[in-house]
């Protein structure tokens, strides 16, 4: 792969060490999540407001602005949503294939002020939640309320099989822990304000994207944060209920189009030699999990595209 002209003036930043596999950490910390605006109503498990930082260096290169950001595996959609508020795209297309994360999106983008009802209305108690998930929604409204509920009361979020409720939680508040009515409502109004630019689709990213890159990439950009199984983790089978990603396919088609784009994974042998092999470049973004061990995770793109900022 040959160089560009800019690309030779900038120092090789994200490559990866061809003999060691190591990869240079970001000059971009990973930011405390309290320091940047929430965007999203979920609390989503693997959810990237700490890559918000990555994501406005990305996008707000000079006349990097991409005219469509594509989001193929939505979760809490905090990339979207930030582009789209931030004004570092104009259009923003986004899939997600869990059909209740994607009543959420239908709910919250057609009808944000049904959905506001419903979040004002309800009394947050151990009963009414395990009542409300037992109940067979009869609209896209309910379904999507009954998402958001199970999402804000659950351990971590988790809306995969076998996630239980929240016990302790904040100060001892149990399921009410995370139940915030109004902070969700003034999201869910943020929301409606720039809904009419953001496409939603309940799709499998994968198909999605590869179908949108044949018909030309010009003027797109691509966030791309799927499950991580790659290398048998264990992580996104644990925290999703769809986490068949066929990594390899996946990576074959950002390569063969051409676009811009930003992926995020945790290191793992497989991923690594993928980036190798399509000549990616990697910068690592250093996490404290939820038991604040450190863990490293890749921030995949075409190009290095960091090592511009201070
Ligand atoms: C790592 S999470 C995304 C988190 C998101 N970036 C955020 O900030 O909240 C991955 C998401 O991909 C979804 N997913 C899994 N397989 C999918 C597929 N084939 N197509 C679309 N979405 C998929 C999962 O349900 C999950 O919500």
């Amino acid at each position: 792969m040959t160089a560009s002209p800019l690309q030779s003036f900038l120092p090789d930043f994200g490559s990866p060490g061809a003999e060691t596999g190591e990869f240079a950490v970001s000059p971009i910390p990973a930011v405390n999540v309290a320091s940047v605006p929430q965007r999203s109503p979920l609390r989503y498990p693997g959810g990237k407001t700490w890559l918000v930082p990555h994501i406005r260096a990305w996008l707000g290169r000079p006349a990097a602005a991409p005219a469509v950001l594509v989001e193929p595996f939505a979760g809490g959609a905090i990339v979207s949503l930030t582009a789209m508020m931030e004004n570092l795209a104009k259009r923003s297309v986004m899939a997600e294939l869990d059909r209740d994360v994607a009543a959420f999106w239908h709910a919250a983008l057609r009808e944000g002020a049904a959905l506001g009802g419903l979040v004002e209305r309800f009394e947050v108690s151990r009963e009414n939640v395990i009542a409300l998930s037992g109940e067979n929604p009869r609209n896209v409204v309910e379904h999507g309320f009954r998402t958001l509920v199970l999402n804000r009361t659950r351990r971590g979020g988790i809306l995969a099989p076998g996630a239980s409720l929240a016990r302790a939680g904040e100060a001892g508040k149990g399921v009410a822990s995370r139940w915030y009515p109004r902070t969700i409502m003034d999201r869910l109004d943020a929301i409606a304000a720039v809904a009419d630019r953001i496409t939603f689709c309940e799709t499998d990213g994968l198909k999605l994207l590869e179908s949108l890159l044949s018909a030309g990439c010009e003027d797109v950009a691509v966030f791309v944060d799927p499950p991580y199984t790659a290398g048998g983790k264990r992580a996104g089978k644990r925290l999703y209920a769809h986490n068949e990603i066929d990594h390899p396919r996946l990576f074959r088609v950002l390569a063969e189009s051409g676009v811009d784009f930003l992926m995020t994974y945790d290191r793992a042998p497989e991923v690594e030699a993928w980036v190798r092999e399509y000549g990616f470049s990697a910068v690592q973004v250093v996490m404290k999990n939820t038991h604040h061990a450190r863990v490293p995770e890749l921030v995949i793109s075409r190009r290095p595209v960091f090592s511009h900022v201070d």
